[in-house]
């Protein structure tokens, strides 16, 4: 092979990597991306398209909740941290360092809820038949006793949450637990790693169900678990 062929091939192999490398990113782009702390605090894009999870949820619901509430507060988080030290740290950091901090109320409340939105987007997906993943089975059976039994939880933790918030899937001290937090309040602030959310403030469900909480909570809890991205954030070991 002359050296002109062999620097050709050289290039088209690199720019074959390059594609390779460009595809990955746009596959992996958004939510896991700043749940990790590798993107920039932008609004990351939905895993799926908005009318994905109809009829669980309309696209209707997800151009508002998605378009108008994440985003404001993506918006207002950018606004808050402009100049400041915490604009080029990653999003759970923003999250960890407000937390508690009554003069960081602001900073808290929307930094948190921009995670807690890409943390739901990610907790969901398009209905399949997808299996609950074996080892996160074996853990489920043995924290709640069976699936059923962490179903009812789940749906609980939704109802028992006065006003607004989250349920939450989490895993703490090697067995997972079911939890509930208020408004902008998320796991990612203590000992437990959240699994999967569920949404439970108003604008998640009243386009689709008005005040019927429960029927949203039982149409994603038997339909929209992504339950591959909750096996992803289960703890190694
Ligand atoms: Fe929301």
């Amino acid at each position: 092979m002359s050296e002109d062929a062999n620097k050709n091939d050289r290039r088209d192999f690199v720019k074959a990597a390059a594609v390779t490398v460009a595809a990955m990113a746009v596959k992996d782009a958004g939510f896991p991306a700043i749940l990790k702390g590798a993107a920039p605090l932008t609004l990351p894009t939905l895993p799926w398209a908005d009318n994905a999870l109809e009829p669980f949820i309309s696209a209707k619901t997800i151009s508002f909740h998605y378009g108008k509430h994440h985003k404001t507060y993506f918006d207002n988080l950018n606004g808050l941290v402009a100049g400041k030290p915490e604009a080029d740290m990653a999003l759970e950091a923003i999250v960890k360092g407000a937390a508690g901090d009554p003069a960081k109320a602001g900073l808290f409340n929307n930094s948190a809820q921009a995670w807690n939105h890409s943390f739901y987007w990610n907790s969901l997906r398009p209905k399949s038949d997808a299996k609950v993943p074996e080892d996160l089975a074996a853990k489920i059976d043995a924290s709640f006793g069976s699936y059923d039994a962490f179903k009812k939880a789940f749906s609980d933790a939704a109802m028992g949450q006065f006003g607004s918030g989250w349920a939450w899937l989490v895993s703490d001290g090697g067995k997972l637990k079911i939890v509930k937090t208020p408004n902008a309040e998320t796991p990612v602030t203590t000992s437990a790693t959240p699994l999967l959310t569920l949404d439970v403030w108003e604008h998640a469900y009243y386009l689709d169900y008005q005040n019927r909480r429960k029927d949203y909570a039982a149409a994603v809890i038997d339909n929209l678990l992504n339950w591959e991205f909750a096996a992803k954030n289960l703890p190694k070991g």
